[in-house]
């Protein structure tokens, strides 16, 4: 089965309030999407990987990630547009012929672990569409725009769900397609397979996949690498 990773990265990092994107920041020796990609590029699953960036940055992302770290996976660097939505089906359309399972990943996360990543695989060939992610430890509240309590759901049922989003690739462009129809703009894939009315597998992931999105996250992540690293001795 061939299998294809689409790694969106074409977001502005508003929420990092910082002039460079966020992706381009270094954790530890290098950007975080070059954490990100070699991940990827070392995962034995993975037949091709899709880079979706900012136009602003193709350049940048292809000669000082791809070619300076040697990815040599990354197929193609695309465009993203305004919103994930659109930067992932941008990247639906650029897959090689042959895919079979794609694999959603967020350039933003490179904590994931290859194990993850193969699980998730797997399960997308027996359940065509799998989210990853975690139970909250928090207790969550709906909250109204004057900052209301307006209900809370019961935790025992809520998870923060994490990227990779594995699906068959002709069930996740058909669910892309239907959004688009339908004007609806979702803030993860697994959302447009869900309203197409077929059921997503969650698997466990784990606590420390993390997506840098605030300033904090920056020593939270560089703290995370270096236990990593105790890790591995
Ligand atoms: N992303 C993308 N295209 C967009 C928006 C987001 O490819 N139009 C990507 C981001 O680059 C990131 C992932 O989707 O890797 C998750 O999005 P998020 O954490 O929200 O990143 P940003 O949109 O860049 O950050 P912010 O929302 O704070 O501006
Ligand atoms: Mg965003």
């Amino acid at each position: 089965k061939f299998i294809s990773a689409i790694i969106a990265a074409a977001g502005q990092g508003k929420r990092m309030q910082r002039k460079i994107n966020k992706q381009y920041l270094n954790l530890h020796d290098k950007p975080i999407l070059a954490h990100t990609l070699e991940i990827f590029e070392k995962c034995t699953s993975i037949d091709e990987i899709i880079v979706v960036t900012h136009e602003n940055e193709v350049t940048y992302c292809k000669e000082k990630v791809i070619k300076y770290y040697g990815y040599d996976k990354v197929e193609k660097v695309i465009t993203g547009g305004s919103e994930r939505q659109e930067s992932i089906f941008n990247g639906l359309k650029e897959v090689d012929e042959k895919c079979h399972i794609v694999v959603i990943h967020d350039g933003a996360r490179p904590f994931i672990r290859e194990k993850q990543i193969l699980e998730s695989i797997d399960e997308a060939i027996k359940h065509k569409a799998v989210g990853i992610g975690v139970p909250v430890k928090d207790t969550i509240k709906i909250v109204d725009e004057g900052k209301n309590i307006m209900n809370t759901p019961n935790r025992k049922f809520l998870w923060a769900i994490q990227t990779p989003q594995t699906f068959d690739y002709q069930l996740l462009l058909q669910s892309h397609k239907r959004a688009i129809e339908d004007g609806y703009i979702g803030t993860d894939d697994t959302v447009l397979v869900e309203r197409m009315g077929q059921k997503v597998k969650m698997i466990m992931g784990s606590y420390d996949n993390i997506k840098i999105t605030t300033p904090e996250d920056i020593y939270i992540g560089e703290a995370i690498l270096k236990n990593r690293k105790l890790d591995d001795r």
